[in-house]
């Protein structure tokens, strides 16, 4: 695989700032000389615990949400600059909880992937079908709107800096994790529409994780897919053991 092998644990809302430490430092105890690229997107009240415990390892540390304002009166919310301050490397935008839940527009997360960009975060997009959807056959369709919307006027010099996951919603906390072949076929379709938005060269680069229901027993089978760089793990990545596990299967350990 030409591109790095990235493996993000999403703690969703789970885990206070003294547990992030404590989680940390489990889990660098078993990845030790581990090459794969360890991500956590924590709670934003964990992050400066937890990026002080990543310390000087291989592991970047993030954010789940942001505002697309720089700064301002939107009580509530959070801006990348502080998440920046905080020790966040990077922010995950656009996952499906965020759209469903919380009605998050494919133009509100445009916004927040300039922002990102601009505010030296990595934006790490989440794109991925509905059930209807996919049965309705609209999948593509889906994607294409999604990726195109979110990552349109971004300059192909900072295209380098986005990760995209795919996670199909069906997918994400019921068990139920599309197959080797129906996830690479999806990446191979969302490397083209990053092809039409970047080139052939820089879409070549960006690496595209899937997420939804990864476990230790099938993340090798995805990673093994020649489209798949890498994972964005929810549940399982509640306990580092797993989570290593994950890594560990990943690089074929
Ligand atoms: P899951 O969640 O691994 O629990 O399916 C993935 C995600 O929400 O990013």
């Amino acid at each position: 695989m030409a591109r790095d092998l990235i493996v993000i644990g999403n703690w969703k809302m789970y885990k206070t700032s003294r547990e992030a430490s404590n989680y940390i430092e489990h889990l660098l105890s078993k990845i030790e000389g581990c090459k794969a690229s360890v991500f956590l997107a924590v709670p934003f009240t964990s992050i400066s615990s937890a990026a002080a415990s990543a310390r000087q390892a291989k592991l970047e540390v993030g954010a789940q949400n942001m505002n697309d304002a720089r700064d301002g009166a939107f009580t509530g919310e959070i801006a990348a600059l502080m998440l920046k301050e905080a020790g966040a490397t990077f922010v995950l935008l656009g996952h499906s909880e965020r759209r469903r839940i919380f009605g998050e527009s494919d133009a509100f997360i445009h916004r927040k992937v300039l922002r990102a960009l601009a505010d030296d975060l990595r934006p790490v997009l989440c794109v991925g079908e509905t059930l209807d959807e996919r049965s309705g056959g609209e999948t593509e369709e889906v994607l294409k709107r999604q990726i195109e919307t979110a990552l349109a006027d971004v300059p192909e010099e900072k295209a380098g800096e986005v990760i995209l996951a795919y996670e199909p919603v069906w997918a994400i906390g019921t068990g139920k994790n599309a197959t080797p072949e129906m996830a690479q076929e999806v990446h191979a379709f969302c490397r083209a529409c990053l092809a039409d938005l970047f080139g052939k060269r820089k879409a070549g680069q960006i690496s595209i994780l899937y997420g939804g229901s990864v476990k230790p027993e099938n993340v090798r089978s995805l990673v093994s897919e020649k489209d798949i760089d890498g994972v964005l793990v929810g549940g399982a990545a509640l306990d580092p053991e797993t989570l290593a596990e994950i890594i560990q299967q990943c690089e074929g350990i």
